[in-house]
């Protein structure tokens, strides 16, 4: 099964990606994370990534077709993936498709920005397996620590307020017109994906739910 997880930055996207990697067996594949991973790296893209994340923008649609096209030629990638914050522009999609790489379902997770903004506030993140919180709605067991590891959470440097409001922006403008670009190929092209929308807001567990619903 080949997923991608549509929705605005802090829409729950990497929360639920975690939980659906495991039900299906296939691996969560965040552009975000693989960046992040880069700059702690020190590598010369993670320079460069680190700048434009720091700031909320995009980094390119080159660097990034070609770190993904890269990963799923891996042997984990077999049995499908999903895509977590990628593609985030048309040209990305259109990338995929010229490439052959056919996609099953494309998940929208919906979410109003005002609760974004909430939500971005008061996440932390485990930063060695990109395991997502939340200091009220999804706590972990002992604050400020993961529960797999009991290593510290930390905050990404792009979640202050004002990087999320411009990641906003940049979502409306680049990213929301993948929306209307899947649901015109949907049922209309030979293997197009199908488009579903999930109402984002709710407990972990009932988006989870939507989300199960949705693809089988
Ligand atoms: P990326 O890491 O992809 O960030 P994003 O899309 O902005 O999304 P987030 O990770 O912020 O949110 P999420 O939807 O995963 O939400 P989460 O589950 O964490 O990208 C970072 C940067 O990298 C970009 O800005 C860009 O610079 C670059 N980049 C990445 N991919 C790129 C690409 N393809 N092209 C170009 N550049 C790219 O949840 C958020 C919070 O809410 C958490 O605290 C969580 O616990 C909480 N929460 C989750 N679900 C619920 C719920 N149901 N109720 C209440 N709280 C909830
Ligand atoms: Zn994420």
């Amino acid at each position: 099964m080949r997923i991608i997880l549509l929705g605005a930055p802090g829409a729950g996207k990497g929360t639920q990606a975690q939980i659906i990697m495991s039900r299906y067996g296939i691996p969560q594949i965040s552009t975000g994370d693989m960046l992040r991973a880069a700059v702690k790296a020190g590598t010369e893209l993670g320079v460069a990534a680190k700048k434009v994340m720091d700031a909320g923008g995009l980094v390119s649609d080159d660097i990034i077709i070609g770190l993904v096209k890269e990963r799923i030629k891996q042997a984990d990638c077999a049995p499908g993936f999903l895509f977590d914050g990628f593609p985030r522009t048309i040209v990305q999609a259109q990338a995929m498709i010229d490439a052959g790489v056919s996609i099953d379902h494309v998940v929208e997770i919906r979410v109003a920005d005002d609760e974004i903004i909430q939500r971005l506030s008061g996440r932390r993140v485990h930063p060695g397996s990109g395991r997502v919180y939340h200091v009220t709605h999804n706590p972990p067991k002992v604050a400020g620590k993961d529960d797999d590891t009991g290593e510290d959470l930390v905050q990404r440097p792009d979640d202050s307020e004002a990087t999320v409001t411009k990641r906003l922006g940049i979502y409306h403008e680049q990213t929301q017109p993948l929306v209307g670009f899947y649901q015109a190929r949907d049922g209309v092209e030979a293997n197009a994906a199908k488009y579903h929308l999930v109402e984002g807001v709710g407990s972990v567990e009932d988006i989870t739910q939507r989300m199960l619903a949705a693809l089988s």
